[in-house]
């Protein structure tokens, strides 16, 4: 890096977002608060989507005192639909470690941020930076970009010598324009011109730009080899008592999608989505009936269900988490006793209950769970 190429990149990105960066509600002189809740919800999740949730999320919880007051089943049920829901959980945990340990104050030094629950160095880098002023680096995903590309770092940018120099370059940046602008102008500029496919025509820092100006703008930054997917199968049982309310459970708050109601599962087939022949065998263990496996499942929740008889329907619905390409293959089972004489406790979920189909969409579920009920009309 040579100091001319930093100036030219903090000078004109600083001016760039002058005039071009994104008016968005949590850059209102934001507070600490405010910048974590909002980093976690970008986290995965793109701007358009997260306004609504950011919006209702301060009308609810205005104040880190706020959330650690407040229910997990309050703070998911604001969450529901925003996926990843690991970070709903760690705000809140987080919420109460700012209040019993920092007296209710975001600290601003950068490795006591990093203490509390949900913060890393990105998220940490951000509230420094966007709420107290401080003229640090927040390198995430879209900065690594942006500066590999302008300065042409090779190799994996999270370790070693790469690194190094992504930070150099950061921190170099920082001092020249200010941590709060120099930040978010690169955020803005990779989200909208610097994306994965660039559009560099637009670029303020075309002429620059060690990748434009080698024709390695796809090249860049370089990919990292990433591991396959699980592949899972699971069957999910739409259980229908006489009053026509359904059994739904909640998973336990360290598994996928805890603290959601989702319709009882059980997983049928998991493997490596690169294992050889995964999806030949994958097809193989579905077509095997389910049906012993729900008795003795319902059996444990209450004796009463030991008749049920669960049929195969044709819905199936593909949900792709993170690391999973998740088939839920939906099976059903009418009962003739009303709900409030069916209780059910035990099993691997924490909870169970009945409700109608209106009630779970009012309820804290995720977008899976989701789809699985607007597509319950075709089968029920
Ligand atoms: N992506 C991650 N953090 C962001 C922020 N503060 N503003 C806009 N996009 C972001």
């Amino acid at each position: 890096m040579t100091d001319n190429s930093a100036a030219f990149f903090a000078h004109t990105l600083a001016s760039w977002f002058a005039a071009c960066g994104r008016d968005l509600p949590w850059r209102h002189s934001p507070t600490p608060y405010q910048v974590w809740v909002s980093e976690l919800m970008l986290q995965q999740t793109q701007v358009a989507t997260v306004i609504p949730y950011y919006n209702k999320w301060m009308a609810q919880f205005p104040t880190v005192e706020s959330l650690a007051k407040a229910s997990l089943e309050a703070v998911n049920g604001l969450w529901a639909g925003l996926g990843y829901y690991r970070r709903a959980r760690y705000l809140h945990q987080g919420a109460s470690v700012v209040v019993d340990h920092y007296g209710g104050c975001f600290p601003s030094d950068i490795s006591e941020l990093q203490k509390i629950t949900g913060i890393g160095a990105y998220t940490a880098g951000a509230i420094a930076s966007f709420a107290f002023g401080m003229d640090v680096p927040a390198i995430d995903g879209n900065a690594e970009r942006v500066i590999s590309r302008y300065s042409g770092i090779y190799g994996d940018l999270s370790h070693g010598d790469p690194r190094r120099r992504i930070e150099d370059f950061a921190q170099h940046v920082v001092q020249i324009a200010g941590g709060a602008v120099i930040n978010q102008a690169i955020m803005d500029l990779g989200a909208t011109i610097c994306r994965k496919k660039a559009d560099c025509d637009k670029c303020p820092l075309q002429s620059q730009c060690y990748a434009y100006r080698n024709g390695l703008v796809e090249a860049l930054p370089q990919k990292k080899a990433k591991s396959p997917k699980w592949l899972e199968y699971r069957s999910a049982l739409l259980l229908e008592s006489s009053d026509h309310r359904y059994l739904v459970a909640m998973p336990k708050s360290d598994a996928l999608l805890g603290n959601l109601w989702v319709f009882p599962m059980q997983t049928i087939f998991r493997e490596r989505e690169d294992a050889s022949d995964a999806k030949h065998r994958a097809d193989a263990s579905t077509r095997q009936s389910r049906k012993t496996l729900w008795q003795r499942m319902l059996s444990d929740l209450n004796p009463a269900l030991t008749q049920v008889v669960p049929m195969p329907t044709k819905l199936e619905i593909t949900h792709i988490f993170t690391h999973i390409r998740m088939h839920i293959l939906v099976d059903i089972a009418k009962l003739t006793q009303p709900a409030q004489l069916l209780e059910c406790a035990g099993g691997t979920y924490e909870k169970y209950a009945w409700l109608t189909r209106d009630q779970i969409l009012t309820s804290p579920i995720s977008t899976m769970m989701k789809k699985v009920v607007l597509r319950m009309p075709e089968i029920t």
